[in-house]
């Protein structure tokens, strides 16, 4: 089983609206509103292509609920540790112009205990995993070196360990030596503190991380691709061009692609191309954190996947 753990859900609310206008009352079209979170989304993937996925996280409130529900209705396995607090809103506004606007909130306390519950769960549920993945952001009062403590426990079952996250959080998840970590450029720049210009940029980056013990490492560079190291050897991922319809949630889609193409027993070159496929169906469908078998079936066959 791929246990994916998305400690900070959201319900993801998408208004459209004509414009911005500070001080004013705007009046929406349309709303329309869906269980969000990166985790998730790697569950929902991983699902879609026929895997074992369950997801688990902390879910509370009316949008605790309205999780529950849409997890149910997609036929995503969950167990989530109950919280008194309310599970936050995320909210996107798409105006005339296309743009798109963002309010995330923090998400919500954890009160005493809940953390413990959840280590009681996460140690229960791993028991019965073959590889974990977590993904996002963390509750607003949960220490950042979470992941790294989660990294810990994993390891001493010798499960395989995938993080997909940022910032501080990342720097010290990577501390605890993750299988499989996946920065974009943003993220890779924000923890080496520079501009990464080049290939031999990332290249270099990438050995930087395998001297630390992370044996795969994924840098994603969206449309252009990604360049990927695994146990020394290095490889550059091209994507074919595709028309994008919505490219959010694409590093989620290519990092469920990795958890099923390992938990499949894949060699590496065939888990990349898989993975890439998974990101790319993603660019091509209106919802976020989604792909189509077929899809990926068929742009797997024109990713090209380079050693160097
Ligand atoms: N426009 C695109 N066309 C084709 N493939 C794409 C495109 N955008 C992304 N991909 C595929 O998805 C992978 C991951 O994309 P990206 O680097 O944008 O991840 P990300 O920034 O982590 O995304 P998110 O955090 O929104 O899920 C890329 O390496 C590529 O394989
Ligand atoms: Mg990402």
């Amino acid at each position: 089983m791929i246990l994916v753990l998305n400690l900070n859900a959201s319900v993801d609310k998408k208004y459209k609206i004509n414009n911005i206008e500070k001080g004013t009352v705007m009046r929406a079209f349309n709303v329309d509103n869906t269980a969000g979170g990166k985790g998730l989304h790697v569950a929902n993937v991983a699902t879609t292509l026929g895997e074992d996925a369950l997801v688990t996280g902390f879910l509370g409130g009316y949008t605790g609920s309205f999780i529950r529900d849409k997890l149910c209705e997609m036929n995503i396995k969950n167990d989530f540790v109950s919280i008194k607090n309310t599970t936050r809103e995320c909210l996107a506004f798409i105006t005339e112009d296309l743009e798109q606007t963002e309010i995330l909130e923090p998400g919500p306390e954890l009160i005493e205990g809940e953390l413990d519950q959840f280590l009681d769960k996460y140690r229960r549920l791993i028991k019965d995993s073959s590889i974990v993945v977590a993904s996002g952001s963390i509750p607003k009062n949960l220490s950042t070196d979470i992941y790294k403590n989660l990294i810990e426990i994993a390891k001493e079952s010798n499960k395989k360990f995938l993080l997909d996250t940022s910032g501080d959080l990342l720097i010290n998840g990577i501390e605890a030596k993750p299988f499989f970590i996946k920065p974009n450029k943003d993220e890779i720049e924000y923890i080496i503190g520079r501009k990464i210009e080049t290939t031999e940029d990332v290249l270099k980056e990438i050995d930087e991380f395998h001297k630390k013990g992370i044996e795969f490492v994924v840098v994603s560079l969206g449309k252009d691709g990604s360049i990927a190291g695994y146990r020394g050897e290095k490889y550059r991922i091209k994507v074919p061009k595709v028309k994008a319809v919505n490219p959010v949630g694409s590093g989620d889609a290519f990092v469920g692609g990795i958890s099923v193409g390992i938990e499949r027993g894949y060699d590496i070159e065939k888990i990349l191309s898989f993975a890439t496929a998974c990101g790319t169906s993603n660019v091509l469908e209106e919802e976020t954190g989604i792909v189509n078998i077929e899809t990926v079936n068929q742009i797997m066959k024109e990713v090209e996947v380079l050693k160097l």
